[in-house]
């Protein structure tokens, strides 16, 4: 089943909110539908949301009946910023509506029907794109992974959030298709089980060994030396090589330092955020206190209970032994090296 799939006129969303249990799809046909997508994670991960922003721009631009340029150009720019004001964190999204944004301005002149379609035919650039991307990475980073290897992970990395083969869990999938025996320790992680859910769905549908843990059983396990190295996705990273990802990634990076075990960070470009110099610039999405006083609607803390919930953490690029890209495996010091892989400059489409 697709992750996301846009069919000329309707974006169809694979609802990730309801897996593993069951394989629903929302059919969105307004902006609001795709933009209560992304708020409530039916779409989630930081590359999805990048494929997902772009046809989600589209889809509003299309839906703003407009029969003059000028009220498309403007009304364009209220589709980026209802896009952008969705989620704060994973810069894929907001690279993308500046994509789309930048796909229209271009094609000024071109009369309205002429800019829909230039912005469409950039959506589905940006998609295709993005899964080259990821399947160039994944190869890149499968060198990294040695046969044999006992494998940290942290939330969910897969198709489901990148639409294609996957980032950190993609490079995981394509060292078990090498032939190398690698066994995935899976973080549950809280609070909305991403890993427990979708991590280990996806890693039993590919054969590949696991074993699914609570986050913190990772101390643990690696002080009894059955974690070989961890491998994480991102949703920011800074030009220093700090990294924004999925709250618990900045304790098991902690944590992997004082055992000694290699962690890893698998993302594409369109991750890396060059104009943020570090992780303090990086905003930390805080999401509803009743994601952690419970999960689908049963509380287990008090209803009123005194919650904090930001959903991702940033971990300093001096715990990050190396960080995946789709040209190559940057290694410390990140701010040149990151440079260095970008440049010449990485095509975008
Ligand atoms: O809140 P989520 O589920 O969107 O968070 C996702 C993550 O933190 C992922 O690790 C990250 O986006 C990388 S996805 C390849």
């Amino acid at each position: 089943m697709n992750v996301l799939e846009w069919t000329g006129d309707e974006l169809l969303i694979l609802d990730q909110t309801r897996l593993p249990q069951s394989e629903e799809v929302l059919r969105c046909r307004e902006l609001d539908q795709v933009c209560e997508a992304i708020r409530n994670l039916s779409i989630r991960g930081a590359p999805s949301l990048g494929v997902t922003a772009a046809y989600a721009v589209l889809l509003g631009a299309r839906n703003l009946g407009a029969t003059d340029e000028g009220s498309l150009l403007c009304g364009v720019d209220a589709v980026c910023e209802q896009v952008r004001s969705t989620r704060p964190t994973a810069v894929n999204l907001f690279w993308a509506a500046e994509e789309m944004r930048g796909a229209a301005r271009r094609s000024e002149g071109a009369g309205v029907e002429g800019i829909l379609a230039s912005m469409e035919d950039r959506a589905k650039a940006i998609e295709s794109d993005n899964e080259e991307r990821h399947r160039v990475l994944c190869e890149f980073g499968a060198a990294v992974i040695p046969d044999g290897a006992s494998v940290l992970h942290h939330c969910e990395t897969g198709p489901l959030a990148t639409i294609d083969y996957g980032s950190a869990l993609g490079v995981l999938h394509e060292a078990h298709l090498q032939g190398k025996r690698i066994h995935v320790f899976v973080d549950e992680t809280r609070p909305l089980l991403q890993g427990a859910r979708l991590t280990a769905w996806e890693l039993a549908s590919w054969g590949v060994p696991y074993t699914l843990i609570t986050d913190n059983m990772a101390g643990h396990f690696m002080s009894r030396g059955k974690i070989d190295m961890a491998i994480v996705g991102a949703d920011r990273i800074a030009a220093n090589g700090d990294t924004a990802n999925k709250i618990g990634t900045y304790s098991a990076a902690v944590l992997a330092k004082h055992h000694g075990i290699p962690f890893y960070v698998a993302a594409p470009f369109t991750t890396i955020d060059f104009d943020t110099p570090a992780g303090s610039g990086i905003e930390i999405e805080e999401r509803r206190g009743d994601e952690v006083r419970g999960f689908r609607g049963f509380l287990w803390a008090d209803a009123d209970a005194s919650v904090a919930n930001p959903a991702f953490d940033v971990t300093p690029a001096e715990l990050i032994a190396g960080i995946v890209t789709e040209a190559g495996v940057a290694r410390p010091p990140y701010r040149e090296s990151l440079q260095r892989l970008r440049s010449p400059a990485v095509p975008v489409a």
